[in-house]
């Protein structure tokens, strides 16, 4: 893991416990970055689709606001290195996978979750805890 990189867990690893994912402290005070303010919703979009599966309803497609990962400044910079993009292809490929096949869903539901985790294995492992919890356990 490159100095930078151990940066970005560091700060992720705050978020998540300013969040109360891991205790429940007060709000770190670091300055949000538009990714970290993107991730926040899209966990909360993540839940509200995760909803829609278990009560067997069509999910809410939020394939364009999620798109704003390849954009979207991180608070450290270096984390959108020559890796980045491919794991954000992948995130929407699962995405794709989920709206086009209404068989399976909660299958390719997991498959997303699992996306998300495979890029926050690689520069943000401060959430994972919170995010296996979005997935559908049969
Ligand atoms: C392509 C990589 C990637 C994918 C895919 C991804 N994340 Fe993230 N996530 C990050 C990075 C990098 C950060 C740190 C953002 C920052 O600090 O600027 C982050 C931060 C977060 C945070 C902490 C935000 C905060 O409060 O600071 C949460 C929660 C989160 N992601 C949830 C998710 C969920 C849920 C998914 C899937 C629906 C997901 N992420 C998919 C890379 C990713």
């Amino acid at each position: 893991m490159r100095a930078s990189h151990f940066l970005t867990a560091l700060l992720c690893y705050l978020s998540a416990v300013g969040y109360g994912f891991i205790s429940p402290q007060p709000l770190t005070t670091h300055e949000d970055s538009e990714l970290a303010l993107l991730m926040r919703t899209m966990y909360n979009d993540a839940e509200t689709i995760r909803k829609a599966i278990l009560e067997k309803r069509l999910p809410e497609d939020f394939r364009e606001k999620f798109k704003a990962i390849y954009t979207a400044q991180p608070t450290d910079p270096e984390v959108k290195d020559e890796n980045f993009t491919p794991f954000t292809n992948g995130f929407l490929q699962a995405l794709d996978l989920l709206y086009q096949n209404g068989d399976d869903q909660i299958e390719n539901f997991n498959t997303v979750v699992h996306s998300c985790i495979a890029c926050h294995q690689q520069y943000c492992p401060g959430p994972i805890n919170k995010i296996k919890k979005l997935y559908i356990h049969n």
